[in-house]
């Protein structure tokens, strides 16, 4: 069968939860991740951005505007700003209805620090901003392993400064260097600018890279990526059009990251082609068609 032979020798495609199990839960909350983690994703895609005041979140849009009850651009705004906002509600179409009754709060706790019911921290955590520390402690804390692939995007107010704050968070949480002889990266950085990866790789070149594609232009077309980038990253549509591509990719010695694979008939096509890593939205329904427990 052709997925047999296509994936002969490689280990079993990892399914990759994009922005957590967003299909079920608001993206990049923590709800989203730890349901993803139940799910049984092996990894966890997120989108990470700098705030006017140093921290990094996991926002994927250049704006607060659609996800959130606010407006304006990550860049511009304080962690303490975000921390007023809910980034949940515009999920379940509750936009405006004010969940978190005007209660400032950081990966799902107050910020001024008190305790409350667990119903009351559950609806927290799919209405507040998540920190990427907070993200890494979700998988620092999960009882197997869950490896994280980190979305740099194009970054340009605080270009250099999001990737130096990104390796000196990865470094205080022992994910930069080999831990032990066998170590193999549990984090990845993922980008669609060269640029990026090259500056994640200066600093820290045991994480691996995945270059992100939407088009496959000329240059890629024979599976080569920018220097030192290890894996590809190609959007879904690239495959359909360029099948052949994903080999290609293999005989260059890269792996074949695919993303975003909603559609059963997608999910088939990766794995006939031999694909990976299949990055979507519904882990746990792209786990049960592959088959996986
Ligand atoms: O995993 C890569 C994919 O997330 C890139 O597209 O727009 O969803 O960040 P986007
Ligand atoms: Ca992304």
């Amino acid at each position: 069968r052709p997925a047999e032979d296509a994936r002969a020798g490689r280990p079993a495609i990892a399914v990759v939860a994009h922005r957590g199990a967003s299909e079920d839960a608001p993206e990049h909350t923590l709800a989203a991740y730890r349901k993803a983690i139940e799910d049984g994703a092996d990894a966890l895609e997120c989108d990470v951005r700098l705030t006017a005041d140093g921290h990094l979140v996991c926002v994927h849009d250049r704006r607060v505007n659609r996800t959130s009850n606010g407006r304006g651009a990550v860049s511009a705004l304080e962690l303490s700003d975000l921390a007023a906002l809910d980034f949940g509600s515009w999920k379940d179409g509750l936009e405006g209805r004010g969940v978190l009754e005007d209660v400032a709060r950081v990966d799902g706790r107050p910020v001024d620090a008190g305790e409350e019911p667990d119903w009351q921290q559950e609806n927290a955590e799919r209405t507040s901003v998540l920190t990427l520390e907070r993200l890494l402690e979700l998988v620092a804390d999960a009882n197997r392993r869950v490896e994280l692939a980190i979305e740099t995007k194009h970054p340009t107010r605080w270009a250099g400064q999001v990737e130096e704050r990104l390796v000196e968070l990865l470094a205080r949480f022992g994910h930069t260097k080999p831990a032990t002889p066998n170590w193999t990266p549990p984090v990845r950085v993922m980008s669609f600018s060269a640029r990026s990866l090259h500056r994640v790789r200066a600093a820290a070149p045991d994480i691996p890279g995945v270059y992100l594609m939407q088009f496959l232009t000329p240059r890629h077309r024979d599976g080569r990526l920018p220097p030192g980038v290890r894996i590809a990253g190609p959007g879904v549509r690239i495959l359909r059009a360029h099948p052949e591509y994903v080999a290609r990719a293999h005989r260059a010695g890269h792996q074949v990251h695919v993303w975003t694979v909603n559609e059963e008939a997608d999910v088939e096509m990766c794995r006939d082609l031999g694909v990976d890593a299949i990055i979507t939205n519904r882990p746990k329904q792209v786990r049960t068609q592959l088959g996986l427990r």
